[in-house]
C-alpha cells in the first residue's frame, strides 16, 4: 500500500509539474514571438457586445468613435450609426500607426496588439476619448495599469469577462470612463502571512 500511494504521489507530481512547463511554455512563446504579429480577430457578436456595453451608457450624441486596430473590422464595421456620429480607425498593416495618430476622439473601443499594452494604454490616456473599452486577456489587466488609468483620471465602469474558442485563459472586456467611479478595488502589495516580511513588496 505504501509503495502504491508513493507511486501515485509520483505521478500526481510528475503531471503537475509537466502541466506546470507546458503552460509556461504557452505564455513564453506567445510573449516572445520571433515576430509578433498580434493579430487575433475578435469574434463579430463579441466585439458587438463591447459596443452595446458603450451604448447602455451613451445617448445617441454626434460622438467620435476610433478603432485603432481595426484589421478586418470586427469592431469598426459594427459601431453604430446614426446622425452625426463619426468613425475613425488605424491598422498598422494598412500603414496607419496608432501611434501616430494625433485626432480629436471621444470614444476607443477595440482589442489591442498585446505585446506593447503598455504602450497602448499610455497612448489611450493621451487621446483623451471619454470611454476605453478593450479587449484584455485577464492577465493583462494588471494591477499597475489600473492604476495608470486611475491617475489618468479614468475609472473601471464595467468589467466582462469572457472566453473566446482558442484564445489562451479567459479574456475581459474591459471599460475605463474618464470622470467614472471605479467598480473594483485592487492594491499592490505582495501580501504574505509570516510576521518576518515586515517590507511588503509592490507589483
Ligand atoms: C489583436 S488584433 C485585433 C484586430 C481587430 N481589432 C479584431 O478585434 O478583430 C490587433 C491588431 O492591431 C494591429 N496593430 C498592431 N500594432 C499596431 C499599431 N501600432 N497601429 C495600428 N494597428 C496595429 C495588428 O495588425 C492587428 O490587426
Amino acid at each position: 500500500m505504501k509503495v502504491y500511494t508513493k507511486h501515485f504521489f509520483i505521478l500526481i507530481d510528475f503531471d503537475i509539474t509537466f502541466i506546470k512547463s507546458m503552460s509556461s511554455k504557452i505564455s513564453h512563446s506567445i510573449k516572445h514571438r520571433a515576430t509578433p504579429k498580434d493579430v487575433f480577430i475578435t469574434p463579430k457578436p463579441l466585439a458587438k457586445k463591447a459596443i452595446d456595453m458603450i451604448m447602455e451608457d451613451i445617448d445617441e450624441e454626434p460622438y467620435i468613435w476610433y478603432d485603432p486596430f481595426k484589421n478586418s473590422g470586427s469592431f469598426y464595421n459594427q459601431y453604430p450609426k446614426y446622425k452625426g456620429i463619426e468613425h475613425k480607425w488605424s491598422e498598422i498593416l494598412e500603414g496607419k500607426d496608432f501611434f501616430e495618430f494625433n485626432e480629436n476622439i471621444d470614444i476607443i473601443c477595440s482589442n489591442p496588439p498585446y505585446s506593447c499594452l503598455d504602450k497602448v494604454f499610455k497612448k489611450c490616456i493621451e487621446l483623451k476619448p471619454h470611454i476605453i473599452s478593450l479587449l484584455l486577456g485577464v492577465g493583462n489587466l494588471t494591477a499597475r495599469r489600473i492604476e495608470m488609468m486611475e491617475k489618468a483620471g479614468y475609472g473601471i465602469t464595467k468589467l466582462h469577462m469572457c472566453k473566446v474558442y482558442k484564445w489562451y485563459g479567459m479574456s475581459y472586456i474591459v471599460q475605463f470612463e474618464k470622470g467614472g467611479n471605479s467598480i473594483m478595488t485592487y492594491d499592490r502589495v505582495v501580501w504574505r502571512e509570516e510576521e518576518r516580511f515586515k517590507k511588503q513588496k509592490k507589483i
